[in-house]
């Protein structure tokens, strides 16, 4: 069985929305319930689980993609509306570079900002779409950048460092 298998008990004679879209720079088409989350369409029915579920009330931030431009909580958009966005999941932020992970997923292992992993796709999520929009962001600015996004090991200190790596690292021309 494929993760585009997966179906819910409630998704049985639904009525289906098709959706077009692009995730990750490549065009995608699918076809879900009205009442399924964007966050549930990306890992069950596209397989990109490095958006992670969780609390599944916009509370944890394990959800977080960028939409448009804009961080979002993947589990609080009906996939149905996003039809014709620019969605970028964790899988699309590495896929060119050499090793397949990004400069901030580097930094979070040289910080050690790493420790069981869970929130870490959607926290590299979160400091991505802060440092898009402000690519020199103090300390205050990165906890309150971060804030929606949590961590069950508190790894915080460290995750903030990664993110200021970050900043150091993309400064340099
Ligand atoms: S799973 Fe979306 S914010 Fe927690
Ligand atoms: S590293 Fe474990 S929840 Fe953040």
């Amino acid at each position: 069985m494929t993760a585009s298998d997966v179906q819910s008990p409630d998704d049985i004679g639904s009525d289906q929305v098709n959706v077009t879209c692009t995730v990750n720079g490549k065009p995608a088409a699918f076809s879900v319930p009205p009442h399924r989350t964007l966050m549930d369409a990306l890992r069950y029915q596209l397989g990109l689980t490095g958006t992670k579920t969780c609390c599944a009330e916009g509370e944890c931030g394990a959800c977080t993609v960028i939409i448009d431009g804009a961080g979002v909580n993947s589990c609080l958009m009906l996939a149905a509306e996003a039809e014709g966005r620019d969605i970028v999941t964790i899988e699309g932020l590495g896929a060119e570079k050499p090793r397949g992970i990004c400069d901030l997923q580097e930094s979070f292992l040289e910080a050690g900002a790493v420790q069981c992993g869970f929130c870490i796709p959607g926290q590299v999520m979160a400091a991505e779409y802060l440092l898009r929009t402000n690519p020199d962001p103090s300390v205050e600015e990165i906890r309150e950048g971060m804030s929606g996004n949590l961590c069950r090991c508190a790894g915080y200190q460290r995750i903030v460092a990664a993110v200021q790596m970050t900043a150091q690292k993309r400064a340099i021309p």
